[in-house]
């Protein structure tokens, strides 16, 4: 490279010459910056046994609740929190079957209010979170179950 050579080649045979060690600098840096992958929400609630435990807790609160324990007359509360557990591990992308009815026959004789279902939500959320669920994984669960609401609410 004589001195006579013009600015611009200059500087373009020096990017060349560099190129291969800025571009494993960039890859580097994004590397660094990068989130890692999210774990499975199953795994981010604790997983399957500690969805089992918040969610019968939630089911027992509710049912002893006099505003929300009417629907619960009559029920089998052992096989609703298998079946529930089932369920919710499964919207959570656990490893879990739930071979059910859907939410808009499962509780098509249960007269669900929409008071009782946002009380369920705000017991739900404490037990997470007394369960030490972190707040990024309960709101991802309560968005998850959330559409359901049109479904389960008839009045
Ligand atoms: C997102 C919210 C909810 C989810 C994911 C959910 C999930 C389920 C599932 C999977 C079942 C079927 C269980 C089975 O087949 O044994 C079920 C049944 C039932 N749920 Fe829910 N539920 C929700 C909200 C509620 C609310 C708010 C109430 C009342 C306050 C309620 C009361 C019941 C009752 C009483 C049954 C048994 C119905 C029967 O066997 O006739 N659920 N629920």
């Amino acid at each position: 490279m004589g001195k006579d050579e013009p600015m611009q080649d200059r500087l373009s045979s020096w990017l060349r010459a560099r190129a291969p060690a800025l571009l494993a600098g960039s890859a580097l840096m994004l590397s660094a910056c990068a989130t890692p992958p999210a774990a499975p929400l199953y795994q981010r609630l604790g997983g399957e046994a500690q969805i089992r435990a918040f969610m019968g807790r939630t089911l027992d609160r509710v049912a002893a609740d006099p505003r929300g324990g009417r629907s619960f007359d009559g029920i089998n509360m052992q096989t609703l929190k298998v079946n529930v557990g089932n369920h919710v591990c499964q919207v959570a992308d656990g490893p879990c079957d739930y071979d059910g009815e859907n939410m808009r026959n499962a509780h098509a004789q249960s007269d669900i209010g929409g008071a009782e279902f946002d009380m369920m939500v705000r017991i739900l959320r404490e037990e997470m979170t007394l369960a030490g669920v972190p707040p990024e994984a309960r709101n991802e669960l309560l968005r998850r179950l959330a559409p359901a609401r049109r479904d389960i609410v008839v009045r």
